[in-house]
């Protein structure tokens, strides 16, 4: 062990503490004040001094959030604080009959209620003494659960130290929900399904599995979330839920930021209604409200009964599932030629819409439910709109239920079907498959790739009837075919110039989106940005050999065939010397690294700019080597300040920093 200088302890304490304060403003007020890079160069020089002077690691270190050694079991644990469950309803009068009850028990005193969002989760208890995490429990049957410390610490928004504010709170118990944001979900079903692994369900069932997991760095690659509804003090009360609530978030946790006070049912009524209809509007799944009695002494008064609260309901919005028939299994063809079975289903209303498609993934989905043709299933509609079949209600099966067989032929161009070895999907072969050619336009115009306004489904579909699209180099070759498409039915000159003008834009397209814009099968965005900061060419990269692209970050066989696969075929050379020749971008703009003109200053752009999106308005300054942040600080350089810029440019005029306006901006961004 290193005798260390004295300094060494102080130094690592506030490297703990800046890296903890990172986080907080990351992942609970997502207003990062510093770029990834300067974050890992922090956490890198932690871990290199822990691991210098290992009698300074503490359990509380952002260095442990990566998982420990996987473990066996977890032990079971007593809560201190039974953890009751609450009673729910779906209709208006059992709220009301619910505000009778509680002014009937509390006789004069009336209640005030805190409505708060039901998050659709796994519940958890956290316990804290001294302000460092001791332990992270499962709810279980609500008196013991399973003691996943181990994992909980790998969330980011737990905190493993409270902030300053918990001083004189010594010990304490905090619970709320572990969730999945719908993005994150997505994306990681997306790679289970490139990798040909089972799919989960929706966020909460993955959430619920993850947490289980005996290994703790697969949990800490999920960015599982916490958001914190209840918090018990011994020794010291506040006064409301309310406070507790504030006070969570100035310990460090994320709460509900809608969390809304009201005096009357009518106001719970309201709130209730209004997130019913705003759901989807959250980036992670609701389902209902909670109605909270405010005053902590109300609370106690009420009491419980069984296994509930008195003082607290569950609203619960109308369900998204459904019981219903499936009529047929269709199969789709997706835009690299992907086949997705699609149930036919009788169509059944569900949560505001009539639904009558459902998606089955593949072949091993439709095995592992048993799903058969005249199954009676329960479909289920997720927040993100698609739905899907999540299982079989067994006992409905009638005799005449039948199997599905996949057929061998793709059902838009008959070519023969293909599943390779270890992977989920069949796919179709043929590049010249008109389902494939409409997928692989869309994809390409979609917006993470070349993101081409005006260049959406039916517009597709359209070119690609008329013979004006056979692949994507052809969208840049419509403006010379400008009258034709102004003569189309229904098209009127001015569509057609917008459509033209957001072809050109897309002409500035970083190479990254390029790559991802080509739909190259298992590449999708994260890959598309590895192989653009290891090949800053199209050129190198197609040179690629296979063994050397598995050099490249995760890049496995699979992908690393894939690419090879696609650049082999003349078809897909040809294609990019065409998009090479209409001017999109092939290489990369490697000023980030080698010191553009912008090298190390720091941008934060608001308000908004009338000829770029700020999206844009960021890649442009980051291509011209600056960094571009989120929230104004002290380590910004420059405000780039476009119509309405609010609250953003006080601040940075408090600071002194210098701030641009659009015409500033265009001036530079010239330069390029
Ligand atoms: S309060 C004493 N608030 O819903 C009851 N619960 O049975 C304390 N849930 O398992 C629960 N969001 O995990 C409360 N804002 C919220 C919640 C919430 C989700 C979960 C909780 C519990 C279930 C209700």
């Amino acid at each position: 062990m290193k005798n260390p200088d004295p300094s060494v302890p102080k130094k690592i304490e506030k490297l703990r503490r800046e890296l903890s304060d990172h986080d907080y403003r990351y992942y609970v007020l997502a207003e990062p004040v510093i770029s990834d890079e300067e974050y890992d160069r922090l956490m890198r020089e932690l871990v290199s001094l822990e691991n210098q002077y290992p009698q300074y690691r503490t359990p509380d270190s952002p260095t442990q959030r990566v998982g420990g050694e996987p473990t066996k079991t977890f032990p079971t644990v007593e809560h201190a604080i039974p953890m009751l469950s609450l009673g729910n309803t779906y209709s208006e009068e059992e709220i009301v009959d619910f505000d009778r009850r509680v002014r009937d028990l509390l006789k004069s005193a009336s209640p005030e209620y805190v409505c708060e969002l039901k998050f659709d989760g796994v519940s958890l208890a956290l316990r804290y003494s001294d302000g460092i995490l001791q332990r992270g429990a499962t709810r279980g049957d609500g008196v013991t659960g399973d003691d996943i410390t181990q994992n909980v610490k790998t969330i980011r928004t737990v905190p493993l130290r409270l902030k300053d504010a918990a001083r004189g709170l010594k010990n304490c118990e905090i619970r709320g929900e572990v969730i999945l944001f719908r993005d994150d979900f997505n994306k990681l079903n997306d790679d289970r399904e490139l990798a040909g692994e089972k799919l989960f369900i929706n966020p909460r069932n993955c959430t619920a599995g993850t947490l289980k997991l005996q290994d703790p760095k697969i949990v800490a690659s999920r960015p599982l979330r916490f958001f914190a509804y209840a918090l018990y003090t011994p020794g010291k009360q506040l006064a409301s839920h309310y406070e507790n609530l504030r006070l969570l978030r100035s310990l460090g946790f994320a709460v509900d930021q809608h969390a809304k006070k009201c005096s009357t049912i009518e106001g719970v009524l309201k709130h209730w209604r209004q997130w019913e209809a705003a759901r989807d509007s959250l980036p992670f799944d609701i389902d209902g409200i909670v109605v909270k009695v405010d005053s902590l002494a109300q609370q106690d008064a009420l009491g419980a009964i069984a296994k509930s609260p008195r003082w607290a309901m569950a609203c619960k919005f109308a369900s998204r599932k459904a019981e219903t028939r499936i009529d047929d299994i269709i199969l789709q063809v997706g835009r690299i030629g992907t086949i997705t079975p699609v149930a036919v289903l009788q169509p059944v209303f569900i949560g505001g819409t009539t639904v009558s498609r459902a998606s089955l993934y593949n072949e091993d989905y439709i095995r592992e439910l048993d799903i058969r043709i005249g199954d009676t299933v329960v479909v289920e509609r997720g927040g993100d709109v698609i739905p899907k079949v999540t299982s079989v209600v067994s006992g409905k099966r009638p005799a005449s239920a039948k199997k599905f067989t996949f057929s061998a032929r793709c059902p838009a161009c008959g070519s023969r079907l293909v599943r390779l070895q270890d992977e989920a999907n069949y796919y179709c072969d043929n590049e010249s498959c008109p389902e494939q050619i409409r997928g692989r336009i869309e994809h390409w115009a979609s917006r993470g790739a070349m993101d081409i306004g005006g260049l959406g489904e039916m517009i597709v579909d359209r070119l690609v009837r008329e013979d004006f699209l056979r692949n994507v180099a052809d969208i840049y070759d419509l403006k010379s075919r400008r009258s034709e498409l102004v003569d189309l039915e229904r098209w009127g000159d001015k569509s057609v110039t917008n459509l033209l003008s957001n072809i050109e834009k897309s002409k500035t397209r970083p190479y990254h989106r390029v790559l991802y814009g080509l739909g190259i099968r298992h590449v999708g965005a994260g890959v598309a940005s590895l192989l653009a900061e290891h090949y800053s060419s199209i050129d190198d990269l197609m040179d690629a050999a296979g063994e050397e692209l598995q050099t490249v970050g995760d890049i496995g066989p699979r992908i690393a065939g894939s690419i090879v696969h696609f650049f082999s075929e003349r078809s897909n050379r040809e294609l990019i010397r065409r998009l090479k020749s209409a001017g999109i971008r092939f290489t990369a703009e490697r000023v980030k690294h080698a010191g553009g003109p912008l090298r190390g200053k720091t941008f934060v752009i608001t308000g908004s700019l009338s000829s770029f999106t700020r999206e844009e308005a960021k890649e442009v300054l980051e291509s011209l080597g600056g960094k571009v942040l989120s929230a104004v600080s002290k380590n910004v350089d420059i405000l780039v300040a476009g119509k309405d810029p609010g609250s953003k440019l006080e601040k940075a005029r408090k600071l002194n920093i210098e701030v641009w306006d659009e015409d500033k901006f265009l001036s530079v961004a010239k330069k390029k």
